[in-house]
Formats: C-alpha cells, sequence, structure tokens
C-alpha cells in the first residue's frame, strides 16, 4: 500500500470510525455467533499475493464485525468496563502512526517526558499523597506482579534475582477470599506457589477482615514462613467491596510486611474527592494500581502504577547489557527498566489527550453520573417485589437476583438466575456476567460505560424484568 492509497483509507476508515461509534446502538451488545463460526470462514492458507485493502476491508466488515462483543455499546454493563472515548482514539492512531518503541528516554524522549508528567498529574487527580512516582503498565496484573517481585527483592536483600529462590525461606502474599484472580496468577509467576497465597475472610459486605489477617500473619511468623506482601483490593472483581486500607496498613507496618493496593475498576472513582473515603490510608501502602483502560476513557492498554520507591523497582528489573547504555543515564527515565517487558508503546499520548480533552472537571462529571445512575437502578431493585440485592452498592456495580415469589431455596434460584441471564444476552439489547456470592448465582450490572445514559441503563432494566415475567410464564 502506497502513501496515495493510505491516505484514501485512512479517509474511508476514520468515517467508518465515527459511524461506528455514532451507531453503535445497531449491534447485539454480545456477539451472537456460535463457537468456530467465524474460524470457518476464514480460509485454511494466507494469500500468496497481496490483495486489495477494499476486498481485506469487506471481509472484515461481513466476517469479523459479527464476532464482535461492542464493548463500547452503551449498554454493555457487563465485567467492568474497557472504555475508550474519541480523543482516546485519536491519541491511539497518532501512537499507531508514530509507531514508535519507547524502552529508553533516548528512544522517544517526548514519550518518556509526557509519562512522567501525565502520571504526576494522575496521581494528583486521585489524591494519592506526592510521595508516589507514576509509571504505565500494560495491565493491573502485570503491575502486581511488579509489586510482589518487588516486596520479594525488597526482603530478601535482592538476593533472590542474584540466586533464585532456592535455599530461601517460604514467602507468603496475603488477600482477601474475594481478591482477583491475577493475584494467584501473579503469585505463580513470583515463585512463591500458590500454597501460600492466603486467603482471607471477609466480612458480610466482602471486604477483607483484618483481624483474619494479623492471625494469617502471625500464624505464618510461627510457623517459619516470611509474610512477605498483602494485596488490598479498593473495588473486587465481584461486587467493588472495599478492603480497610488504614486497619490493613496499620497491620503491615506494625509486621513489617508491603502493602499493594489493587484499584483496578474503581480507583476511577477517587477523582471525586467524596469518594476518597475508599483509600484512606492509602499513605500507607508501598504500591498501588488503577486501570484507566477500565473506566477512565482510555483505550486498552493503560494501567497506572505507582510506588513509593522507584528505586527498589528500578533494581528489581534492571539488566543493562551495552547495546542499551546510553549517556544521560539517571538524569532521565528509562522506563524500560520500571516493569517487565524492554519494549513499550506510548501509552502516555492518549491518555494526556483523554484528560486535556475532559479536563478533570469534565472527568469529574461523567463519573459522577455513573454513579448516580448505578444509585437510582440499585433503589428501584431495592423496592421491587421480585429482585434482591445480593451485595452492598459500594461504587457503581449493583449485584442482584431474580427472586419470584415463593422461590426460596438457593439452588433453584441459581439455575433460575442463571437462565435469565442467557436469556436477557441474547436479546442482545444489553450485555451483563455473574458473579457467585455466598454460593448465589449473582447478577452484576455495572454502569460505567462511557456512552451509557439513564435511557440505556432505564431500557435495561425494562429487558430484565420482561424477560424474567417470560421465565415465569414457562
Ligand atoms: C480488582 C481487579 N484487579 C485486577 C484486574 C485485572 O486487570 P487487568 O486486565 O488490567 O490485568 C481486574 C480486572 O477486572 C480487577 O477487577
Amino acid at each position: 500500500m502506497d502513501i496515495p492509497e493510505f491516505r484514501e483509507q485512512a479517509h474511508k476508515l476514520v468515517d467508518w470510525m465515527a459511524d461506528y461509534l455514532e451507531n453503535v446502538r445497531q449491534y447485539p451488545v454480545k456477539s451472537q455467533v456460535q463457537p468456530k463460526e467465524i474460524l470457518g470462514k476464514l480460509p485454511l492458507s494466507p494469500p500468496s499475493d497481496g490483495e486489495s485493502f477494499d476486498n481485506i476491508f469487506r471481509d472484515f466488515e461481513d466476517i469479523i464485525m459479527p464476532g464482535m462483543t461492542h464493548w463500547q455499546h452503551p449498554s454493555f454493563f457487563a465485567y467492568f468496563p474497557a472504555n475508550s472515548s474519541p480523543p482516546s482514539v485519536l491519541g491511539e492512531m497518532l501512537t499507531a502512526t508514530l509507531a514508535a518503541q519507547c524502552m529508553i528516554w533516548q528512544t522517544s524522549p517526548a514519550a518518556a517526558e509526557l509519562e512522567e508528567r501525565v502520571m504526576q498529574w494522575l496521581r494528583d487527580m486521585v489524591g494519592l499523597p506526592e510521595s508516589f512516582t507514576g509509571v504505565i503498565q500494560d495491565t493491573a496484573s502485570t503491575a502486581t506482579l511488579c509489586s510482589i517481585l518487588t516486596a520479594r527483592e525488597q526482603v530478601s536483600d535482592f538476593r533472590i534475582n542474584e540466586q533464585g529462590l532456592s535455599g530461601a525461606p517460604n514467602y507468603a502474599v496475603y488477600a482477601s477470599s474475594e481478591t482477583h484472580s491475577s493475584i494467584e496468577k501473579d503469585v505463580k509467576i513470583a515463585g512463591m506457589g500458590r500454597e501460600y497465597l492466603r486467603k482471607i475472610d471477609v466480612d458480610s459486605s466482602f471486604a477483607m477482615n483484618p483481624a483474619a489477617l494479623e492471625e494469617a500473619i502471625e500464624r505464618d511468623r510461627q510457623n517459619g514462613i516470611v509474610p512477605l506482601c498483602v494485596v488490598a483490593t479498593i473495588g473486587t472483581t465481584g461486587s467493588t467491596a472495599i478492603d480497610p486500607i488504614r486497619r490493613i496498613g496499620e497491620i503491615c507496618k506494625k509486621h513489617g510486611v508491603w502493602l499493594h493496593v489493587d484499584a483496578a475498576f474503581s480507583g476511577t472513582a477517587l477523582l471525586l474527592p467524596e469518594m476518597r473515603w475508599m483509600s484512606d490510608g492509602v499513605e500507607l501502602a508501598d504500591t498501588f494500581v488503577f486501570n484507566p483502560h477500565k473506566w477512565m476513557f482510555t483505550n486498552f492498554d493503560c494501567s497506572a502504577y505507582f510506588v513509593k520507591d522507584p528505586g527498589a523497582l528500578i533494581r528489581t528489573f534492571e539488566i543493562l547489557p551495552e547495546y542499551l547504555k546510553t549517556r544521560e543515564g539517571s538524569r532521565v527515565n528509562n522506563y524500560r527498566d520500571w516493569g517487565i517487558p524492554l519494549g513499550r508503546r506510548f501509552r502516555a499520548l492518549k491518555l494526556w489527550f483523554v484528560i486535556r480533552s475532559y479536563g478533570v472537571g469534565g472527568l469529574q462529571a461523567m463519573v459522577r453520573n455513573h454513579l448516580a445512575m448505578a444509585k437510582s437502578l440499585a433503589e428501584r431493585i431495592e423496592k421491587s417485589d421480585d429482585f434482591e440485592m445480593l451485595a452492598p452498592m459500594s461504587v457503581n456495580l449493583i449485584c442482584f437476583r431474580y427472586r419470584p415469589k415463593g422461590i426460596d431455596d438457593d439452588a433453584e434460584l441459581n439455575r433460575i438466575n442463571e437462565e435469565l441471564l442467557e436469556k436477557v444476552n441474547a436479546t442482545g439489547q444489553l450485555y451483563m456476567t455473574h458473579t457467585k456470592l455466598n454460593g448465589r448465582y449473582t447478577l452484576r450490572f455495572v454502569v460505567a460505560q462511557t456512552q451509557v445514559t439513564r435511557e440505556d441503563v432505564d431500557r435495561g432494566w425494562e429487558v430484565i424484568q420482561q424477560v424474567a415475567r417470560g421465565l415465569e410464564h414457562r
């Protein structure tokens, strides 16, 4: 493809992109294809000769689009969102065009210095103390892994990096029984062993019980196991429960244990001063992560990782082969040493576009609006005769189930709600997902999509009730 053709196709694609965002409501939110349906339409071998872009694009529309779930659909109430926004998409277009590999300062000084500045903005925007320094990671999973590895190196005086784990004591990591699955994955990768992840009991609001945490730490210490790190969550995946950060932080300080705070989704609510009760005590943490790529209108991937001691992070990951040595040395940030991959995309650009385009006030207004819409729906569910809430709503995730009159058996209700979810999603009008809380099949409805309006929430609730009524009449 030569540049004149690139120009022509790019103009067409921009029109397609704007149309898509404008008309995204016309698509079923969740893709309705069957397993292997897309695969069956793709030729077994690649073409030996190049094809016209018009042909390729036709197949994109005919084959690929039906197999897409529309995360930017305003009625996407599933999982946690992976929001984008027009300024973020524009940032990604430029990042793709410049295609710079921003591993060290010299390979694009603007990328390194913009990242330094926007992470400082973001730290202040979510009310983290100035003692934190930020770096963009691809995902919260990676950020948490970086935190656990840094804790491991710190506690072993950086010996495990040199000599490996053999001969080292066993290290334990603590997180609530509601923690995200990535913590378990990270514990496995970091060499702690899954058996040494202590899943601490939660209270009736699904938040970590600090007394149980302290007992577990003391028990391990008595048994010769080194308590390494606590991962506390602001906004668990199941129900956005808020672990009590201050109490947990005090326990960590008392016992000399590293504290990582995972606020992957709910951290965006910290843009609002009135939501900062969630992070009370965060100054006691060693590291903190939240994902602008979830709720802060910034395309995946963009995970904001903040550390108190960048020196410890860098010492954990630094590798300096001859071919990467540059004269700027420690006067600049060489972000290749601040995480796992060497190569880095220019992610700060889209974040800068988003923050400047909406302004802090604009972002706060959008988040406040999401919280208000979620609250209003939760109130309706609470008042309803045949639906019930299954967890307190702390942010903007509603956990509930259908409970038709006369049915009290949890196993039966689990079956009914599973069927309800399947049928609701098959309408294509909205997309929800589920979890299990105390063994109960729980419908999750997250109000956080960039373009969601009150009408979308109302329509979603209507569809849920209609489908539920249909189930009763079978
Ligand atoms: C609380 C929490 N932590 C971590 C993650 C993992 O996020 P990522 O996909 O950025 O690794 C999630 C994902 O939903 C989450 O909800």
